[in-house]
C-alpha cells in the first residue's frame, strides 16, 4: 500500500514537473510573440517632418495631365523579344515621346540628359551642395511581348476600364519610369532645386538582361568616377492580401535578389541502329539524370537570408497563432520551411531552385537551367515616409532579375521597391494577361517620387540597410 501510494506521489511530481516546464515554455513563447520587436523597428519619425517641401497635392489638370502621360507611354510598344531582337523603331519613338511629354525636365538648366546605347537614357539633374553624395533612380522602358487574343482590351491601347489602366508595361515597369519624370517635371515646375544631385537612369533592354542600357549608363558613371549614396529600382511591391495571416497592407522593400546560373548537360553516345540499341542510349541517360535533378532539390536555406528579417518584422502585425510561428522562427523555421515549400511560390523564398527548360532530344540532349537561392543576408530597418499616411516599410528579398545588379559598383545600398498596390490576383498579371494599375495607385505612385526627391535633400539621410549578399 505505502509503496503504491508512493508511487503514485513521484508520478504526480514529475508530471506536475513536467507541466509546469511546458507551461514555463508556452508563456515564454507567448512573451516573446507579444514583446516582439525585431532589430530596427525602431522609431524613425524624427525623419519624419525634416524637408519642408512642396505639397504634393496635384491639381486635377495635372492629375489628368499624368494620366494621358502614363497612357502615350503604354501605347508605344517598346517589346523587346531578344538582344538582337527588338522594335529599334519602337524604342526611338519612346525617346522622341519624352521630351513632349516632359517639357520642363528637358529643358532646366539644372537637368542634363543624354541617349546611351542608341535608346537608353540618362538624366543628370544637380543640386545646390556639391557635397553631398548623389542618389539615383531606375526604371526600364521595354515591354515582354503581349498575346492580343489573351487580353480583354489591346494590350497596347492604355484602355480605362472601372478606374484601372491596362497595358503591356503598366505594372513592370512604365508606372515607375513615368512616375519619376513626372514627380520631377511637376517639381521642376514648382521651382524646386535639388541640393542633393541625383540620376535618372532609365535602361532600354531589362527584359533580355540589360547589358546594353543599364549596363552602359553604369559604365558611363563609373568612369566619371561616381559613387551613389543609394539606389532605387523595380523590384518589390505593396503586397495586399498576399502574406497568410496580415489583414493590412505590406510595403515590402527588396535588399538583394536571387541570382541564377544556367547549366547544359550533353551526352553523346555511339550511334547505333534503333533496332539493336545499347543498353543506354543518350536519351535513357540523359532522362535518368533530369529525374535525379528534379527528386534531390537544393537544400532549404529558409531563414538564413532577409526573408528571416521580413517575416520577423511582419510577426507583431499578424494574427494568431501565425504571429507566434513567426515571432519565434528560432524554433517553428523546420515547420515554417517545410510548409513553404509546398507551393512553388513560396518555395522560391526557401531554397535554390531547379528548372529543366530546354530538352533536345535526339543525338545530343541539352540544358538544364538552375536558379540560385537566397544566400545569407542582413536586415535592418524599418523607415516612414514623412507624412502620416504611411507604410512601415519591410525589407526582404526579389526572386527576380532586375536592371539593379549592373550598378553593383556604383553602390552598397540597392533598394528595389515601387508602392504599387499588389493583390494576389495580380501576381499574374505582370508578364502575364491584362496587366494594369489602378489610376488611383499611379498618381499614388506619382506622389511617392514627389516627396522621395525632396526627402532624398536630406543632410544625412537615414542609416543604410545594406545586405551582404546583393547579387
Ligand atoms: C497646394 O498647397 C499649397 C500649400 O498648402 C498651396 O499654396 C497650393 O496652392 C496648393 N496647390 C494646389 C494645386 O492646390
Ligand atoms: C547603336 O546603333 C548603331 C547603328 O545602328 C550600331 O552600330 C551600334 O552597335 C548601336 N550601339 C549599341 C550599344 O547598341
Ligand atoms: C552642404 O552639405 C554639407 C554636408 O552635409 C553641409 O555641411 C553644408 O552645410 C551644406 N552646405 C550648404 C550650403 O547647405
Amino acid at each position: 500500500m505505502k509503496n503504491t501510494k508512493g508511487k503514485i506521489k513521484v508520478t504526480l511530481i514529475i508530471l506536475l514537473v513536467l507541466l509546469s516546464v511546458f507551461l514555463i515554455f508556452l508563456s515564454a513563447l507567448l512573451i516573446r510573440t507579444y514583446t516582439f520587436s525585431a532589430a530596427g523597428n525602431q522609431d524613425r519619425s524624427s525623419f519624419d517632418t525634416v524637408v519642408a517641401g512642396f505639397a504634393a497635392n496635384f491639381s486635377k489638370t495635372e492629375r489628368t495631365r499624368l494620366l494621358d502621360n502614363l497612357k502615350g507611354a503604354l501605347r508605344i510598344p517598346t517589346v523587346n523579344r531578344g538582344a538582337t531582337d527588338f522594335d529599334s523603331s519602337s524604342l526611338e519613338e519612346f525617346g522622341n515621346f519624352l521630351p513632349k511629354v516632359f517639357p520642363t525636365v528637358f529643358s532646366s538648366n539644372l537637368v542634363q540628359h543624354e541617349i546611351i546605347a542608341n535608346y537608353s537614357h540618362l538624366f543628370t539633374v544637380r543640386g545646390s551642395n556639391d557635397s553631398l553624395q548623389p542618389y539615383m533612380l531606375i526604371a526600364h522602358l521595354d515591354v515582354v511581348p503581349a498575346l492580343e487574343e489573351e487580353w480583354d482590351v489591346p494590350p497596347f491601347s492604355a484602355e480605362e476600364r472601372d478606374g484601372y489602366l491596362y497595358g503591356r508595361g503598366a505594372m513592370d515597369d512604365k508606372a515607375s519610369l513615368m512616375g519619376i519624370l513626372q514627380a520631377l517635371e511637376f517639381l521642376l515646375k514648382r521651382g524646386y532645386k535639388p541640393c542633393r544631385s541625383f540620376y535618372i537612369g532609365i535602361g532600354h533592354d531589362e527584359e533580355v538582361g540589360g547589358n546594353n542600357g543599364a549596363r552602359n549608363i553604369a559604365t558611363v558613371l563609373q568612369s566619371r568616377g561616381i559613387k551613389l549614396s543609394f539606389l532605387l529600382d523595380e523590384g518589390s511591391f505593396i503586397l495586399s492580401g498576399i502574406v497568410p495571416g496580415l489583414n493590412k497592407n505590406a510595403a515590402i522593400i527588396a535588399t538583394s535578389e536571387k541570382g541564377f546560373a544556367t547549366i547544359s548537360l550533353s551526352v553523346s553516345v555511339d550511334t547505333g541502329h534503333s533496332s539493336m540499341p545499347p543498353k543506354e542510349t543518350s536519351i535513357g541517360i540523359l532522362a535518368a539524370a533530369v529525374s535525379k535533378l528534379e527528386k534531390n532539390p537544393m537544400p532549404r536555406m529558409f531563414g538564413q537570408g532577409p526573408e528571416r528579417g521580413l517575416f520577423e518584422h511582419l510577426s507583431p502585425q499578424l494574427r494568431f497563432p501565425l504571429n507566434m510561428v513567426m515571432a519565434n522562427l528560432w524554433l517553428f523555421s523546420p515547420i515554417v520551411s517545410r510548409m513553404m515549400e509546398k507551393k512553388p511560390s513560396t518555395n522560391s523564398l526557401v531554397r535554390t531552385t531547379t528548372a529543366v527548360t530546354e530538352f533536345y532530344a535526339g543525338i545530343k540532349i541539352k540544358a538544364i537551367r538552375v536558379f540560385y537561392a537566397p544566400c545569407p543576408g542582413l536586415i535592418t530597418a524599418v523607415s516612414k515616409s514623412r507624412d502620416r499616411k504611411c507604410y512601415k516599410y519591410k525589407l526582404g528579398l526579389c526572386i527576380a532579375n532586375t536592371d539593379t545588379r549592373h550598378y553593383l559598383k556604383l553602390t552598397k545600398q540597392l533598394y528595389r521597391f515601387i508602392p504599387m498596390i499588389l493583390k494576389q490576383e495580380d501576381l499574374t498579371r505582370i508578364h502575364g494577361v491584362n496587366e494594369r494599375i489602378s489610376i488611383k495607385n499611379y498618381e499614388e505612385i506619382v506622389e511617392f517620387y514627389f516627396r522621395l526627391l525632396q526627402n532624398s535633400d536630406l543632410s544625412s539621410l537615414p542609416p543604410s540597410h545594406i545586405s551582404s549578399c546583393n547579387l
